[in-house]
């Protein structure tokens, strides 16, 4: 149980027995910390909702607390606040707790949830631009986050690969090279094992074949057509198909390493083709849907509705299938093949409709029950400096490889700049300017809320200096270095003894925040409190670091206890960067 909890059920247990409910003893760590460390307001709405005195339920309170053994000093103030300091002995009691524990104090979820988890979500062929970026950082730090409090958690990258794209590059192949076999309806197969085209000749035809599908209605028609007959099975689209499909996911998956990231499934929409037939029978006979023109429309507006809710087209009249239809399908494997509890999208908030849209009707059809949460993870943009989203130097998409070899160059210049590194071999530099640049990137993104849009200025995010991921891969390095250090003298670290300095006790309740810390970023799915945790934890010890001069102290007890101190921080750090995708070199 964190620290908190416990205080909450020490002090709760002190309001029961003033006579009102247990749940107005909710203590928070207190923000005036010059008259307690913790805080309780309970008692003011506890005298509201019995009529009786706030002033007096709270001199109940802490008469009953200062009988424990826990405070080393209970108040009161203004109108019944509580405010509470813990004895240095009970801080040194929870810091040894976490210090033996190699969760560091964060229990396990009693009950774990089956989570799947939706991010990432690139195009086949097309180049993924700052919203799947964002995605990538704060999806793969929610499945981390998750993963580590005990949940089961699934994470499927969702690739965009069924839609009108792919009806337009079958059209642009065929027109580049028309006596390809995918073509010939009467080929009978097999098809060639080689794809016709790489990677880089997808990204180079899709804008061409867009520009021309948007000025020309017949080659949209064709492109739609031939989506229509890929989907429906043409055996040659199909073939073709399958090449693009594994260029994309092969290039994909090396960029999502590099990247740090991993994904349990590679699916795509593709993936839940063969369920749309069933489920739209299924859907019809729901009595939810309305056929008008041949399209499958839900109307999913609710009373009370803010916002225009627009009924939700769920297949057009020429019969074709939309990134709703898909959705919709994959929610079903997802419940029944999956057994999701909890399916999380992290997908940009500019998608909000189409998640209402899609949850909605999902619900009203039955596809999904009532026990079964569905939550879109929505995040803000990614801007440039000059305010509008981000896009690379040529004004063009971004790709992931440029993109980190772009942070990574940076991180160069940057060791360069303050020497750090200098002597290592080669490799090990690259190695450590790669972590610095991936750092830059996901600290600058998971720092800020993700609703919020931010700038990427990479110069203030490579920075070694401020609240930058920099800042804390070298201050996680440094510490590490003083355990090394110590360990050359042979000092070991020890039992913790009771805090002798503020700095040090300011350490200490720091460290005991971890779970509360953790709890919070997950139930809010908000990375921002990690990377807060992260950031505060290393300030704090930076300052205790420059009060106790560990490797100089005389007193043995006093240095070990400081190396636990130390060891215990490196642990909380190391997992909390983790828990935002960021890995620590091991030097620097
Ligand atoms: N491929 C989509 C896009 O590029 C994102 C997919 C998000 N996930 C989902 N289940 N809709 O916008």
């Amino acid at each position: 149980m964190s620290l908190l909890a416990r205080l909450s059920e020490t002090v709760g247990d002190a309001f029961e027995a003033a006579g009102v409910d247990r749940s107005y003893g909710t203590v928070v760590v207190s923000k005036r910390p010059d008259l307690g460390q913790f805080q309780c307001t309970g008692a003011l709405a506890a005298a509201r909702s019995v009529g009786r005195n706030p002033r007096e339920i709270a001199q109940t309170v802490i008469n009953a607390l200062t009988a424990t053994e826990m405070f080393a000093a209970v108040s009161i103030a203004g109108p019944g606040f509580i405010n509470l300091t813990l004895t240095d002995a009970a801080i040194t009691a929870v810091t040894q707790a976490a210090v033996d524990d190699e969760r560091c104090g964060c229990t396990l979820v009693e009950r774990p949830v089956r989570y799947i988890v939706d991010f990432g979500g690139p195009t086949v062929a097309k180049a993924m631009h700052v919203g799947h970026l964002r995605s990538t950082i704060i999806g793969d730090s929610l499945q981390r986050l998750l993963r580590f409090l005990g949940h089961d958690v699934t994470s499927d990258i969702h690739m965009g690969d069924w839609g009108t794209q792919m009806g337009m590059l079958i059209i642009e192949v065929e027109r580049r090279y028309p006596d390809l076999p995918y073509f010939d309806a009467s080929f009978s197969g097999p098809y060639p094992t080689e794809s016709p085209v790489t990677l880089d000749d997808l990204h180079e035809m899709y804008p061409t074949v867009a520009a021309r599908v948007a000025e020309d209605e017949a080659e949209a028609e064709r492109a739609r057509r031939a989506t229509t007959e890929l989907q429906n099975g043409r055996p040659g689209y199909r073939a073709l198909w399958q090449h693009f499909a594994n260029v994309s996911i092969s290039a994909q998956r090396a960029d999502f390493e590099a990247l740090g990231v991993k994904f349990d499934l590679w699916y795509g929409e593709s993936t839940v083709h063969d369920r749309i037939a069933p489920l739209l029978e299924r859907i019809k006979s729901s009595g939810r849907a309305v056929i008008s023109d041949g399209a499958i429309v839900v109307p999913v507006a609710e009373e009370g509705d803010q916002m225009d809710s627009p009924p939700m087209l769920l297949t057009k009249s020429d019969g074709s299938y939309l990134y709703t239809t898909t959705d919709l399908a994959t929610l079903d494997q997802r419940i029944t093949e999956l057994k999701a509890e909890d399916i999380l999208y992290v997908v940009d908030a500019r998608q909000a409709l189409h998640f209402i849209q899609v949850f909605r009707a999902a619900r009203l059809t039955g596809i999904v029950p009532d026990d079964v949460a569905l939550e879109h993870i929505a995040f803000g943009t990614m801007n440039g400096t000059n305010g509008k989203p981000f896009k690379t130097r040529e004004g063009g998409v971004l790709k992931l490889k440029d993109l980190i070899a772009m942070v990574t160059d940076a991180a160069l210049a940057r060791l360069a700049e303050a020497r750090i590194a200098e002597s290592y071999p080669d490799e090990e530099r690259a190695a450590i300017a790669k972590a610095v640049g991936l750092a830059a990137l996901k600290f600058g993104d998971l720092s800020n809320h993700r609703t919020s849009n931010y700038v990427f200025d990479l110069d203030r995010f490579s920075s070694f200096e401020g609240k930058t991921g920099p800042y804390l891969l070298y201050g996680a390095v440094r510490i590490r270095s003083i355990l090394r250090k110590a360990a050359e003298h042979a000092f070991l670290p020890g039992p913790i003894t009771d805090p002798a300095t503020d700095v040090e006790r300011d350490l200490m309740l720091f460290l005991a925040r971890l779970p509360d810390s953790l709890a919070r970023a997950a139930e809010l799915r908000a990375p921002n409190h990690i990377a807060e945790f992260a950031y505060d934890l290393t300030t704090r010890f930076n300052r205790f670091y420059e009060q106790c001069h560990i490797l100089s102290e005389q007193d043995p007890k006093r240095r070990g206890s400081w190396l636990s101190l130390v060891a215990v921080t490196l642990r909380e750090l190391i997992l909390t960067l983790d828990l935002l995708g960021i890995s620590v070199p091991e030097r620097m």
